[in-house]
């Protein structure tokens, strides 16, 4: 049998409790890693932290958006286990939609705040944890499609996804003096309740959505795909790869205008 790819490793999981990062959680627990989940929805967190098992898994409460909490829980990691390997930061909010000509900057300010500031207060307190022991770890951000394309009514979204692959990419030339590497995971859409209140549908009208603008056939974007690319990027199989966009998206943004469907309309 082959050693499990994250075998000993310390993992935070901002965001853990749902979506992308509970199915990140269980993959990471399940490939050795001990998990630290930090989110806001505790009920939720503590729930997925005991189905995973209590001896692997762990919940924090942890808002992203106030730094002296991220602190705390990259505090707890090391003191509960006495380090940090991992880090993957995808803590998100979509905010409501609507035009740029009508945009509520307190709206602005809050996506940002969960989006790119918090992201920003991740990297650098595990950053620190990591730098101070040595540890040379793995970050890993969830960016989006949306980290390196426009998209309408979501102009906040957008701005705080091209933020965090701008975060990405410069912590990787600064940190990559010290070992640590960092990059970011960017999905299509992906039937999560993040997904499923954006878009106002069920999770098959989601993956309905995403299976149209995917150019990959017969294969429908799963949580579990984009844990599968976080794993790769937290675990030593991605030991040379640092301020990547690794982008799970079924080929949906390798093109432009799609100028065969436009011609046949
Ligand atoms: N689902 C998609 O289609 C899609 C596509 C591209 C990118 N993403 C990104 O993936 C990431 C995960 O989202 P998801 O789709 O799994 O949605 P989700 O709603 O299932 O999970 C998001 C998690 O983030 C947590 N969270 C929100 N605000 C927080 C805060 N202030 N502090 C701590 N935790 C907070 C929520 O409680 C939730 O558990 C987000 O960054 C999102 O932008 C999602």
């Amino acid at each position: 049998m082959s050693r499990p790819r994250l075998e000993g490793k310390v993992a935070i999981i901002t965001g853990g409790a749902s979506g992308i990062g509970e199915a990140t959680a269980r993959l990471f627990a399940s490939e050795g890693a001990l998990v630290i989940i930090a989110d806001i929805q505790d009920e939720l967190g503590r729930a997925v932290a005991a189905s995973i098992g209590l001896d692997r898994c762990a919940y924090r409460h942890c808002d992203v958006r106030d730094e002296k909490q991220l602190e705390a829980a990259v505090d707890f990691a090391v003191r509960t286990h006495g380090r940090l390997d991992v880090l993957f930061s995808n803590a998100g909010k979509v905010g409501p939609v609507g035009p740029i000509l009508e945009a509520s900057l307190e709206v602005w300010d809050d996506v940002m705040a969960v989006n790119a500031r918090g992201a920003a207060a991740a990297v650098k307190h595990a950053a620190r944890a990591m730098v101070a022991r040595g540890t040379r770890g793995s970050i890993v951000c969830t960016a989006s499609v949306a980290a390196s394309r426009g998209g309408a009514g979501v102009a906040a979204y957008v701005a705080s996804k091209h933020a965090v692959l701008g975060l990405v990419r410069a912590a990787a030339v600064e940190l990559g003096e010290h070992g640590i590497r960092v990059n970011c995971v960017s999905p299509s859409a992906v039937a999560t309740p993040l997904a499923c209140e954006h878009l106002g549908g069920s999770p098959s009208k989601v993956e309905e959505y995403g299976e149209a603008l995917s150019r990959l056939k017969g294969v429908v974007l799963k949580t579990s795909h984009i844990a599968e690319a976080a794993l790769f990027l937290a675990s030593d199989e991605s030991e040379f790869i640092t301020g990547h966009d690794l982008v799970v998206d079924g080929g949906r943004t390798v093109v432009g205008q799609n100028t065969r469907t436009f011609l046949k309309k």
